[in-house]
């Protein structure tokens, strides 16, 4: 068996069930005893949702960069960590193996630190996928100042309220990220959200894309020139490994490798480095804060999900490795963005604390060609494709085409996250990918949960077609009707909550505790409140129906309704604006935008392309509406509170079931928009 808390049968998983629900905290103290703790716990769990106050393994000290790279040197000193494909296909493939993660780790932490960054500073990220992002997320952990990386498809106003609400000081970006064809000009958006910023005191620059850039004296450094600095610093005795080509072969630094210009890739690999940075690992306590990820909820402004230290990485490494039943060697895949919460716990933290070889991908899935992926796991040898069912439809539409010649015969497991998976996806994924021989987890869960929490392990517990089916170990899921009572038996369908704390549960929102509380744990007296609906089927397992609140979820990324209202309703021409979800076969929900607008500069479309622009740039090109259909007036009622069950009808194409409209201020105003639809 590889890792001693590895569920190997359906049995395993039943009795590991059983024992974390009976006793959780003998349980979990049992999982977290194989990690490295500075100072052990004194109690492994104290809690209550009324606050909500949730701690874990209090009184324990560590620093969770040395569980990922530290405790991994002596024995997998030389194996890659991370194997990092770039957008272009054509330019060279690098391995950053456990001994330069390290170096690099460390370097990095030492350049936040020499600008000024102290343990509990909040650290803000943008960047696009490279190898030097994480060493950025682990260097703010090496050193416990609090990462809040920003994904790259936000806007400069977006990153301008999330730099105030972290009250962030420092910034790490490039000059551009390639994505596709596409240069995203990080720097310049940066730039842009720092007018009127008072608060940032420095921004550190990595060189990618060769962007023009306006830097800025006093504020803002080069990475590249950084990291030179403390290479002279404190220059380590040995150069602790390269970063070698994907099949072993020694590698010549990139040109982008400006700052590892001093060591010899490849070179002494025996003793793994150590240098006077290796002091830098922070002692944090279990409970401190670890990163800040802001995320959607159906009111306001997004809200920064706190995790902390401790609890994270333990659920991130026990999911990781048994979700996936992950075996030492193997190649996890996970296609995300280090942007989101799948790309925190799956390409970095959990994979790392795992001492597992995670693939980073810098590109898109249909660039050069739609068989991207799929040659990617056939140039690296992946075991385990971690993806998204909008990222599995889109390819889908390319027909079968882009999988000639690719052989794929490496993989072993597959999985999902991120929305509901339907039938004909999971039966494409299974039968086109998988080869009916890779078992497909698919996994549920949502940024304030740390990790998975619904889903079947791999090749353990069955799988069944778009059911994440049963809960990890100490989740302890239950259905509630609209008052909040147990909806006992099976099937049974109502709201999805959870009854008791499992380790990398949200603890707070930062800044506001009380937001906190009022959104997850007052709807529900004790009870954590997903916002989403599910349905149980005899056997209990779980399948996740969609979110309950107005949240909408599209091509996997959370977006509230009201956020892109406030966006919308920022364009001058705007009166008022309701938007709702409706089905799209690609992105599985689409962004439907009833706009009223007395009149409209330069016609309707010139109006609707001004609509467009306008919540690109207030949110980011993410949250662009897919279709706005201006109307004179929205169904409300006395109240005036919108009913958004009917705009949803209407979005959804139905023309005359709308359901009692009695309690409308003016019904016919329903008819008048359905009449209007904007067809696909
Ligand atoms: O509605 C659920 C959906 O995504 C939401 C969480 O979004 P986010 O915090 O951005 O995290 C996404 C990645 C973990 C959930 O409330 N969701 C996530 N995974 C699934 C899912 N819906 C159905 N099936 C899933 N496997």
């Amino acid at each position: 068996m590889s890792y001693p808390y590895q569920v190997r049968s359906k049995e395993e998983y039943e009795e590991a069930y059983k024992r974390s629900i009976e006793d959780p905290e003998g349980f979990w103290a049992n999982v977290a005893q194989h990690f490295v703790w500075k100072k052990p716990w004194t109690k492994v769990l104290e809690w209550n949702f009324k606050e909500p106050s949730v701690k874990w393994f209090d009184g324990a000290t560590l620093n969770i960069t040395e569980n990922c790279i530290d405790r991994h040197l002596a024995t997998l000193g030389e194996k890659p960590a991370i194997i990092w494909e770039p957008n272009h296909p054509e330019e060279r493939v690098r391995t950053v193996t456990y001994n330069r993660l390290h170096k690099r780790v460390c370097q990095f932490a030492q350049v936040l630190k020499n600008n000024g960054v102290k343990k509990g500073d909040r650290v803000c990220i943008y960047m696009g996928m490279v190898p030097e992002l994480a060493y950025a997320v682990l260097g703010c952990a090496r050193i416990g100042a609090i990462h809040s990386v920003i994904f790259g498809g936000f806007s400069a106003q977006s990153i301008a309220d999330r730099l105030e609400d972290a009250g962030a000081e420092y910034i790490v970006t490039a000059d551009g990220a390639y994505r596709g064809e596409k240069i995203i000009p990080l720097k310049s958006v940066i730039d842009d959200a720092l007018i009127g910023n008072k608060t940032v005191k420095r921004v550190i620059v990595y060189t990618r894309t060769r962007t023009p850039v306006s830097m800025i004296k006093g504020r803002d450094v080069w990475w590249e020139d950084e990291m030179e600095r403390v290479e002279e610093q404190a220059p380590s005795g040995s150069p602790g490994g390269g970063e070698v080509q994907a099949h072993g072969q020694p590698s010549e630094e990139s040109a982008t490798d400006l700052n590892t210009s001093q060591s010899r890739p490849g070179a002494a690999a025996k003793s793994p480095h150590r240098g006077d940075l290796e002091g830098l690992a922070v002692e944090m306590s279990a409970e401190d804060p670890l990163f800040i990820l802001y995320t959607s909820g159906s009111t306001g402004k997004p809200k920064g999900v706190v995790h902390s230290c401790g609890g994270y990485m333990v659920w991130t490494a026990y999911t990781f490795v048994n979700v996936f039943q992950y075996q030492p060697g193997d190649v996890h895949f996970c296609t995300a963005d280090i942007g989101w919460i799948t790309g925190h716990s799956y390409i970095i933290y959990g994979p790392l604390a795992a001492g597992a070889t995670s693939v980073m991908f810098e590109g898109v899935p249909t660039y050069p060609d739609a068989g991207r992926l799929w040659d990617i796991v056939d140039k690296h040898k992946v075991n385990i494709l971690y993806t998204a069912p909008t990222a599995i439809r889109s390819l889908m539409g390319f027909g079968l085409a882009p999988l000639e010649g690719k052989d794929l015969s490496s993989l072993k497991i597959l999985g999902t996250v991120g929305e509901p998976i339907n039938e004909e996806a999971w039966h494409w994924y299974d039968e086109h990918i998988g080869k009916k021989k890779c078992p497909i987890v698919d996994t549920w869960w949502q940024t304030e949960n740390g990790g998975v929490l619904i889903s079947n392990m791999a090749g353990i517990t069955p799988s069944k077609p778009s059911f994440a089916t049963l809960p990890m170990p100490g989740v302890q899921p239950i259905l509630v009707d609209e008052a909040g009572v147990e909806i006992l038996g099976n099937p049974a369908a109502g709201n999805l909550c959870i009854k008791a704390p499992w380790p990398s549960i949200i603890r707070t929102t930062y800044g506001d505790h009380e937001r906190c509380r009022q959104a997850y744990f007052s709807t529900y007296e004790n009870l954590y409140f997903t916002g989403d609906g599910a349905l149980r089927d005899e056997d209990g397992n779980y399948r996740i129906t969609g979110r309950v609140d107005d949240v909408l979820n599209v091509s996997g990324h959370r977006i509230g309704t009201a956020e892109v209202e406030n966006a919308i309703n920022m364009h001058s021409a705007v009166v008022e604006s309701a938007v709702v979800g409706y089905p799209h076969d690609i992105k599985g929900q689409g962004i439907y935008a009833f706009v009223i607008c007395p009149e409209l500069h330069g016609g309707e479309e010139a109006t609707r392309l001004n609509i467009i622009q306008t919540v690109a740039r207030i949110i980011g090109p993410i949250a662009k509406p897919d279709k706005i259909q201006f109307v004179s007036g929205l169904p409300k009622t006395r109240s005036g509170k919108i009913m958004r069950r009917i705009l949803r009808k209407i979005a959804e194409g139905e023309t005359s079931a709308f359901g009692d409209t009695s309690t409308l201020l003016d019904p016919s105003v329903v008819e008048e928009i359905a009449k209007g639809r904007t067809l696909p």
